[in-house]
């Protein structure tokens, strides 16, 4: 395969599966073409990692994350062994660089090396260099847009042996933001007009954090980070009510828990969290010339907590609904579709990482 990686070029046709190691879970999905619809969800899995075997993205324990990977491809039982991975935002550097248009494809290869040294804090030799030319430059007929991805190569290995423990062969190596936006897109795809003209905000409640991204036309215009996510609430758990990490994250999704628990652990929660939301758009505001939100996608394992969605809704005034990536697609009949809402939302970079099979 020659692991030039990470890869927005490579492509596969061919049966791939989406694999999202992150910190709380390792996430595995199967797209396939579809009968009615273009594409089929055929199978997922989500299995628990152990605390701080991924830590921001990094690979901190790479038995314990190939454990809780080959747990998920057994009941995954699926016969297909190449993958798409991704790497965190953090660990990649992006450049949008101007190149001659029209050069053979070699030439764009030392060019794009030549250039990357200048961004690049590491020798070339320690980085996976990757290139996308985008299209041609807005500002020079004679140019094109190119798009390099630089990241340290023991990162991108990292991942590759994980999967190699599990008999698995990477064949695409993305980055998870490139990942979730793709899948986000998928599903404005089926907005009035596509979703254009309209300023939709993405927030990714996880199991530390929530990201925030703002898009217009395609285009993210705002980005950031904040630290609120389910993790909190199974903490809060943990010391209320003398519960097991393990204990606390199972009932928190059956929800089997004392009386007092709506109003003095969950309700707190939803406030911190619609407070986090405000706060953000908020700053959105300030720093950038656009008054308006017209959607909100919350995505992420933790958006799913009862009554959060709702009260988001209701703070901003912005219409809310909780992304599931596989809209407009068909549904495989193995799959509960009451445990698939719930699960939908943590799903979206494994589903991204499904799509590339897709690509045209
Ligand atoms: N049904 C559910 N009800 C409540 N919380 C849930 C449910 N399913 C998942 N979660 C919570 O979602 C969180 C994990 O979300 P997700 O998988 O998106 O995070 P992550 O990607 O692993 O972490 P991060 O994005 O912070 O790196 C956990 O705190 C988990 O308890
Ligand atoms: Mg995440």
């Amino acid at each position: 395969m020659g692991l030039n990686l990470p890869s927005f070029v490579k492509r596969s046709s061919s049966a791939l599966l989406g694999i999202d190691l992150s910190a709380s879970s390792v996430k595995v999905v199967e797209l396939v073409p579809g009968q009615k619809a273009s594409m089929r969800l055929q199978r997922y899995a989500i299995e628990p990692i152990e605390r701080g075997a991924v830590t921001d993205g990094n690979i901190e324990r790479p038995e314990q994350v190939a454990e809780a990977l080959g747990r998920a491809m057994r009941r995954m039982s699926t016969r297909t062994r190449d993958v798409a991975m991704a790497m965190p935002s953090s660990a990649v550097i992006t450049k949008r660089i101007a190149l001659p248009a029209g050069l053979p494809e070699e030439d764009y290869e030392l060019q794009v090396e030549s250039e990357a040294s200048q961004y690049i804090p590491f020798a070339i030799e320690e980085v996976n260099l990757d290139f996308q030319i985008l299209g041609p430059s807005a500002a020079d007929p004679d140019e094109v847009e190119v798009l390099l991805a630089a990241s340290r190569k023991e990162k991108v290995e990292d991942r590759v042996a994980v999967a190699e423990m599990c008999g698995l062969r990477p064949v695409v190596v993305d980055i998870d933001s490139y990942a979730s936006r793709m899948a986000v897109d998928h599903v404005s795809a089926f907005l009035p007009n596509a979703g254009q003209g309209q300023i939709i905000a993405v927030f990714d409640i996880g199991q530390m954090v929530t990201g925030v991204s703002i898009v217009l036309n395609g285009q993210t215009i705002f980005e950031r980070e904040q630290s609120f996510g389910g993790q909190q609430l199974t903490q809060d758990l943990m010391r209320l009510y003398g519960l097991s990490p393990e204990e606390a994250e199972v009932k928190k999704k059956t929800g089997e828990l004392p009386e007092n628990y709506q109003s003095d652990v969950l309700q707190p929660f939803i406030e911190q969290g619609v407070a986090d939301v405000a706060r953000a758009l908020q700053f959105f505001f300030t720093s950038t010339p656009y008054a308006r939100v017209d959607r909100i996608y919350l995505i992420g394992g933790a958006c799913v907590v009862p009554g959060l969605c709702e009260s988001i809704a209701e703070r901003t005034q912005v219409a809310t609904e909780i992304l599931s990536p596989f809209q407009g697609m068909e549904i495989a009949d193995s799959i509960r579709e009451r445990q698939l809402r719930l699960d939908a939302p943590a799903l979206v970079t494994a589903c991204g990482l499904a799509l590339r099979r897709f690509d045209a």
